[in-house]
């Protein structure tokens, strides 16, 4: 089915306020979901709603949540989150972080006790908007072996890059730790398919091409991946005083309890080390510099981070979002959910 922008917006906020979310919060995650569908990211866009409308009904998102803001230092902050949706509290806490550096150069800011909060790229794309340049990383359930290990340990825990141009254009590096999001397992045993060998192990920690045996999935880069999904779940986890690693709350057993977990945005504004404007020319330039590059045989053209994503985007606005047609008829029914996650094994089927 393919929708516009602005029909999946009110789709996903109705579902998540007859879940139980008020209009303002429903709005923000609404947002942080389209922004990933429209961008092709299907894996965090409408897909989760289901999920999250389960969640909130059961109680494990706070739908009146008390945020708070403890200023610990000139540029440090934790921004307590009340396990209210992720997605509204680490908006509000890039929004403290992009004031903070406008004021002091740099700002760290730890989001403290949140729900799942969707595509990271959301958030730094609007600190790169005003014109500062920002990462942002969250843990995640875990369900990703260390490198040389057998069993899960950490999550799937991404870093999101972004900085601004002197143009239109938006680098956007957003990437999970891991080869392929378990969302890809999901689909590949939902088509009865087979898996490349290098995106997952079976229960002996063998690479697996078997869907169905896949007891967990590989970082990226072998042990460099294990080396910043660490880096991650240290800078979003022990840092904030939250649960590390394997302690990571699920995402599917417990739908009755906020999960505790954790993000931290870190934004630095050019303006406090070089010349802001001959900056955002330099990086222009280096797009352009990219752009000119020669592809490589079966690669078409050399792309930057978020280019694709922008293109895609571009596309749907002429042609529609493409939302697979379960995922369009649960949105247009009246059913909040159909209680299949509550409970559920680790990964959820
Ligand atoms: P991906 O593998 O689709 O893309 C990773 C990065 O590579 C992107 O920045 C993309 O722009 C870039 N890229 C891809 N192809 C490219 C090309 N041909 N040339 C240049 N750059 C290219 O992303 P992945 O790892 O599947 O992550 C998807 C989303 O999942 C992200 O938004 C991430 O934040 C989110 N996520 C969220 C989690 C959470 O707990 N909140 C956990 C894990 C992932």
């Amino acid at each position: 089915m393919r929708v516009t922008k602005e029909q999946l917006f009110k789709l996903i906020k109705e579902k998540l306020m007859k879940a139980g979310l008020s209009e303002v919060s429903a709005n923000h995650v609404s947002d942080v979901l389209v922004f990933a569908d429209h961008r092709g990211i299907h894996s965090h866009g409408a897909v989760r709603v289901e999920y999250y409308a389960e969640r909130i009904a059961k109680g494990g998102i706070t739908v009146k949540p008390e945020y708070r803001l403890e200023k610990t230092g000139p540029a440090s902050a934790i921004y307590h989150g009340d396990n209210g949706p992720g997605h509204e509290a680490a908006l509000y806490a890039m929004e403290e972080a992009v004031a903070m550096a406008k004021e002091n150069g740099v700002a760290i800011v730890g989001v403290k006790a949140i729900s799942h909060s969707g595509a990271l790229g959301y958030f730094v794309e609007k600190a790169a908007k005003e014109g500062m340049v920002a990462i942002s990383v969250c843990q995640s359930d875990p369900m990703v072996v260390p490198f040389g290990g057998t069993e899960p340990y950490f999550g799937t825990n991404p870093i999101a890059f972004s900085c601004p141009t002197n143009d239109d254009r938006i680098i956007t590096f957003d990437m999970a730790t891991t080869v392929q999001a378990w969302g890809k397992i999901l689909d590949a045993r939902s088509k009865g398919k087979d898996i490349p060998d290098t995106w997952a192990v079976d229960a002996n920690g063998m690479p697996t091409t078997n869907s169905r045996d896949v007891h967990a999935l590989l970082p990226v880069a072998g042990a460099k991946g294990y080396g910043l999904m660490m880096m991650v779940d240290i800078l979003s986890g022990a840092l904030l005083g939250l649960p590390q690693g394997i302690h990571v709350t699920s995402m599917y057993q417990d739908m009755t309890q906020g999960r505790n977990l954790g993000q931290l945005h870190i934004v630095i504004n050019p303006a406090f080390f070089t010349d802001p404007t001959m900056f955002k020319t330099q990086i222009s330039t280096m797009l352009d510099g990219l752009k000119q590059q020669p592809a490589a045989p079966g690669y078409g053209e050399v792309y930057y981070p978020g280019e694709r994503g922008k293109l895609r985007a571009e596309k749907y606005d002429k042609d529609g979002i493409e939302i697979p047609d379960d995922i369009y008829n649960y949105l247009i029914s009246n059913d909040v959910h159909y209680d299949r996650y509550h409970g559920k094994n680790r990964f959820a089927e």
